[in-house]
């Protein structure tokens, strides 16, 4: 009998569900959430209406395009944590009216173990080579922006985090101020393809050990357009290409800095990626560049499964399956959920 898993994804603005049957995807549907684009970031009481109204029509359509019917589901694996109370709440208690609806077990995954894992969410036609134990991954989203040892599946370390914004929040923040709306990232990486990295020069910030901050590069960007547009109020528009580019290059410069430092002391090269900033053409080259020059063998996600998505939750729930690593009925959703 085949092991199926649904996978349940809920825990920012993205509502997704998923079909991973015997470790092979055989659906992913996901529903973004347009409200927050007016906003310039994520609304969390909009963000946890939205995932009530999707959650259905969402898991639904997974199981209907993965050709199965609900009774053959052997698992609902959800995200727990960490993320937006309100929005993990939609998610979680899905899931528990699904198991008993159902009668069939639960499992919690963690969503920083998801986006790790999801260099292992193979398609049919598509089976790639894994990476192999211990790896590196660099987790890089709108909320997190971590160095990670994985040692084993669920044995990962914290080796380098953020000690205020994340990478992802860069963008975003810097977007917001040019008036490029939200998220920034795919539009910062889009204008960045036509414009000058060395145009203007932000500087770098001198963090000790593997840890990252961003907050003071969104400040001096912020103080810089402010200094600009006093004597040119069009300068954001006539420079926006080179301002992406070049800001760009300075996220990448510090993420790639660590990586490296992190590849010195772990003596580990096999590099993964994960996360919503992983989808980033500039990160994505120069890490391949880097890794032809150092002699490291890089992992790189199809764009799909960088942002949040359901299957690296359904396949990361595929692994706990068969360590019977099944959730009790009175767990709660944990926004700051730690592994
Ligand atoms: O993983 P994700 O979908 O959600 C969480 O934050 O968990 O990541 C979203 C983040 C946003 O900050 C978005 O601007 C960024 O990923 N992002 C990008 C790109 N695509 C998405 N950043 C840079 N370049 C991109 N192409
Ligand atoms: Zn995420």
């Amino acid at each position: 009998m085949k092991i199926n898993i649904l996978g349940i994804e809920s825990s920012c603005d993205d509502t997704s569900a998923a079909i991973v049957s015997d470790g092979v995807l055989l659906s992913n549907v996901i529903a973004s959430q347009a409200v927050h684009s007016a906003y310039g970031g994520v609304v969390p009481e909009l963000a946890s209406r939205a995932h009530q109204q999707n959650i259905i029509p969402v898991v639904d359509k997974a199981i209907k395009d993965a050709g199965i019917s609900k009774d053959e589901i052997s698992a609902v694996a959800f995200t727990r944590g960490p993320g937006l109370l309100g929005s993990l709440l939609v998610g979680v208690s899905f899931a528990k009216g699904f198991s008993l609806a159902l009668g069939c077990p639960m499992i919690e995954i963690n969503h920083l173990q998801g986006h790790v894992l999801s260099q292992f969410v193979h398609e049919k036609d598509n089976i790639k080579k894994n990476p192999e134990f211990p790896f590196l991954t660099l987790l890089v989203s709108g909320g997190h922006t971590q160095i990670i040892k994985v040692k084993d599946y669920f044995d990962m370390e914290i080796i380098g985090s953020t000690i205020d914004d994340a990478a992802g929040e860069a963008f975003d923040k810097c977007a917001k101020v040019m008036g490029l709306g939200y998220p920034g990232g795919p539009v910062i990486d889009k204008h960045a393809h036509q414009g000058n990295p060395k145009r203007f020069n932000f500087a770098k910030p001198n963090i000790k050990g593997l840890d990252f901050s961003f907050s003071g590069l969104k400040t001096s960007f912020l103080y810089f357009l402010r200094d600009e547009i006093a004597t040119n109020p069009n300068f954001i528009d006539e420079n926006i290409d080179d301002l992406c580019a070049s800001l760009q290059f300075t996220i990448i410069s510090i993420l790639i800095d660590k990586l490296k430092k992190a590849v010195k002391e772990t003596g580990i090269k096999q590099i993964t990626i994960g996360g919503g900033v992983a989808a980033n053409s500039e990160l994505r080259d120069t890490l391949t560049l880097t890794a032809q020059k150092l002699g490291w063998e890089v992992f790189i996600p199809e764009r799909k499964f960088t942002t949040d998505n359901a299957a690296m939750i359904a396949g990361a729930g595929y692994f706990k399956f068969f360590k019977h690593e099944f959730a009790s009925m009175d767990l709660a959703p944990d926004a700051r959920l730690k592994f």
